[in-house]
Parts: structure tokens; C-alpha cells; sequence
């Protein structure tokens, strides 16, 4: 591209060729998900992918053996030692591909993974287990495991936890991980979309009386 056409100095069309490359780099990748390619990534389109590493090898997965077994699922053991005391959930991670219509839908990146962030707070939570300790507790964005939501309610005495993401495919994964785990009485799951709650919030500040709870998607 031409710096003259585009009236560019030179630092700029520089910058302008980088930002295309780099677009053209992340819609390969794309590309690639939508037609399910198996191809590995090379260097350069690692760089560009926002997942650079997978854990901080705090809270770690095993697979289990005697799980329930479904094309689109893989039960793990997660497990996690903090001064000689052994912290474990059983948490279902989704496998599924998804389609082009479910990655335009709502966002899907709580059901890719569990990010390292969800790890660190599950660890931090676990190592400082007063922050909870008989307080009402709402996760938000918490994705496909709501990994820390499920250790603090099994492990930091909280007077009630609900586990939420904007995200159904998510949110029906963390029922079941709550069935499995046995902390059905105990932990409400739901859909919570951020701006809608906030909307129904600021009507709330209005003097309308609106209760904001999630709500159980169909
Ligand atoms: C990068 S994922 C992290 C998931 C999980 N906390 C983890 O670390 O494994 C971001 C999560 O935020 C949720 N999210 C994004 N925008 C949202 C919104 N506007 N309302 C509710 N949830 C949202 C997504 O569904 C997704 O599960």
C-alpha cells in the first residue's frame, strides 16, 4: 500500500502495513477454527494468538478415569496444595467445536479454557480463606468451570455462593459440575449478562423496586 495514496509519513505506513499483516494473521486463525483444522499453529500466529500459555501450574488437572463419558466433555480432577493440605474439585471441561454460529453468538471464550486467572483467584482464595469465610459470595464471568467459586464453596465456609457467566453453554456446565461436587443445596448457577443486570440496576437506583438475581436461562 502506497504511503502517497494514503497521505501517510513514513512511521505511520509502517505501522499501517504492521496492523494489516497482523489482522491477515488473525483472521488466518480464524479461518482455521471455523473449518476445524487440526494443522499446528506456526510461530507467528502463536504471537498473535491472545492464549500464550495455559496455567501457572497452581491448581492442576488430571483427567479422570470413571467419569461420565460424552463426545463433548472430559471430567478432571483439579487439585491444589497449600501447606501440606490437598484442596480437590471435580470440574467438566467442555471439548466441543464450536460452530460458526455459536463463536458470533455470545462470547465464547469462558468455554475455550480455564484461563490462568480463574487459577490464580481459585489459589489466592484457597491460601487467604478469610476473604469468604461467612460472607455471600457471586462470581461473575466464572466461564465453563467457575473454578474458584466452586473451591471457595467447598473449602472457605461462606454463607452462600452463586456462580454465574453470560454465557448458557457455560452456565450448564457449571451445574453439573455443582451436581457432581454434591453442592447443589448450597450453590445457585445462572446466567448473568453484565448489562442487562446493570440496566436493571440502574432502575432499581430509580426507585423502581427490581429484584437482580441470575435468571435460569431455558
Ligand atoms: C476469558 S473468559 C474467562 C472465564 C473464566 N473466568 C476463566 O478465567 O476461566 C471471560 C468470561 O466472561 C464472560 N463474559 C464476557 N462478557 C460478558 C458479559 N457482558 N456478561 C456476562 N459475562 C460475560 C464470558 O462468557 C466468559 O466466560
Amino acid at each position: 500500500m502506497a504511503s502517497k495514496k494514503l497521505g501517510l509519513k513514513k512511521t505511520e505506513d509502517t505501522d499501517e502495513i504492521k496492523k494489516t499483516t497482523m489482522a491477515q494473521r488473525r483472521w488466518r486463525l480464524l479461518a482455521r477454527a471455523l473449518t476445524h483444522s487440526s494443522e499446528q499453529l506456526n510461530p507467528a500466529e502463536e504471537e498473535i494468538s491472545v492464549r500464550r500459555f495455559t496455567s501457572f501450574g497452581l491448581v492442576n488437572p488430571t483427567l479422570l478415569e470413571n467419569a461420565p463419558v460424552d463426545p463433548e466433555s472430559s471430567w478432571y480432577e483439579y487439585s491444589c496444595v497449600i501447606e501440606n493440605e490437598l484442596f480437590i474439585a471435580q470440574v467438566r471441561r467442555i471439548n466441543k467445536t464450536f460452530t460458526a454460529n455459536e463463536l458470533i453468538g455470545f462470547n465464547n471464550t469462558g468455554n475455550v479454557c480455564v484461563w490462568p486467572s480463574e487459577e490464580c483467584l481459585a489459589y489466592y482464595l484457597l491460601n487467604n480463606q478469610n476473604i469468604c469465610r461467612d460472607k455471600i459470595v457471586l462470581e461473575l464471568g466464572g466461564g465453563m468451570s467457575c473454578l474458584a467459586g466452586v473451591f471457595v464453596a467447598k473449602y472457605c465456609g461462606p454463607a452462600g455462593v452463586t456462580l454465574t457467566d453470560g454465557n448458557v453453554t457455560s452456565v450448564d456446565n457449571v451445574r453439573c459440575i455443582v451436581a457432581r461436587n454434591n453442592m447443589e443445596d448450597f450453590v445457585k448457577c445462572g446466567v448473568v449478562q453484565w448489562a442487562r443486570a446493570a440496566a436493571l440496576l440502574r432502575q432499581s437506583a430509580n426507585g423502581n423496586r427490581v429484584q437482580v438475581h441470575p435468571y435460569i436461562h431455558p
